[in-house]
């Protein structure tokens, strides 16, 4: 049986459909005190699919006890899908006393699993953190599928260079244009400073890949330094669509065409789902 975090109901849902498994009723309660009860009486199974994303600490939270219920409940082996993990992109430490987050949670949630599977993490080393199996699951050709037939001689970019890669399997799975990177410096939490690639964009369509979009700030950046250039249409597509705080709003005033994502977090922007892709490693 699937079990769904709260916020990972449709992509829950959808996944039941693709593996024809039962979708378990999940209730998701709240205490006065804030205290969270996420329980699924109607469980019944032995293997019992937990898929959430934690993209809060109270989406964390549920993922424990819902671990917790389906062992308590008769699963003999517990699986837990993290369509986005959260705090992944806390892997090292940069100051004397700061812990390595992605570490911390991924040994909380290694105590109620017998493996883990997450998809397109920012770096797949996060998959070593865990005490059990953990694999990274590549979703990012779907991000192809969403985006306009008619792009003109199209550039597929990623804002550094640590995401090309999916720059590049979006562009292979597209079948036309090329790839390229801008250089970025990261200045502050929501701050950063680009430089742009040396392809020439004037006259194309441009598609700026990367693996989330949290506050926007390295997309705008991207997307404002590719309007100064006589560009054709800017698309903007990402896995993991967080799109924290005014996200939204900074890329519609930089000029963006449409933005795109998949359902790893859930957003009026989530054009594809991961569903399949979880399916095959499943
Ligand atoms: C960083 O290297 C990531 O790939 C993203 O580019 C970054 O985390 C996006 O964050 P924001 O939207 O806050 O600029």
């Amino acid at each position: 049986m699937i079990l769904s975090g709260s916020a990972s109901q449709s992509l829950a849902a959808t996944l039941a459909d693709e593996l024809d498994e039962p979708l378990a009723s999940v209730e998701y309660r709240s205490f006065p005190d804030g205290e969270l009860l996420a329980s699924a009486p109607g469980f019944e199974d032995t293997r019992a699919i937990v898929i959430a994303s934690t993209v809060s600490s109270d989406a964390h939270l549920e993922l424990l006890q819902l671990q917790d219920a389906a062992a308590e409940w008769g699963a003999e082996e517990v699986v837990t899908v993290l369509p986005y993990m959260g705090y992944a992109r806390q892997d090292k430490t940069f100051e004397r006393g700061q812990p390595i987050s992605s570490r911390a949670v991924a040994r909380a949630i290694s105590t109620g699993t017998d493996r883990v599977l997450t998809v397109n993490p920012h770096e797949t080393a996060v998959c070593d953190f865990f005490d059990v199996p953990a694999e990274s699951v590549d979703a990012a050709g779907r991000l192809a599928d969403p985006l306009p037939a008619d792009l003109t001689d199209p550039v597929f970019l990623s804002p550094d260079e640590g995401a090309l890669d999916i720059a590049d399997t979006v562009q292979k799975t597209y079948g036309r244009g090329v790839t390229d990177y801008f250089e970025k410096k990261r200045l502050s939490g929501t701050e950063v400073e680009m430089t742009p690639s040396d392809t020439d964009v004037s006259g194309r369509d441009v598609v700026v890949t990367d693996d989330i979009i949290a506050t926007g700030s390295t997309m705008s950046e991207a997307v404002s330094l590719l309007q100064k250039r006589d560009v054709g249409r800017v698309f903007v597509t990402c896995v993991h669509p967080m799109l924290a705080q005014n996200a939204r709003t900074k890329l519609a005033n930089a000029g963006v065409e449409a933005v795109y994502g998949t359902d790893t977090i859930e957003r009026a922007v989530s054009q594809v789902s991961v569903a399949p892709d979880i399916a095959d490693a499943l």
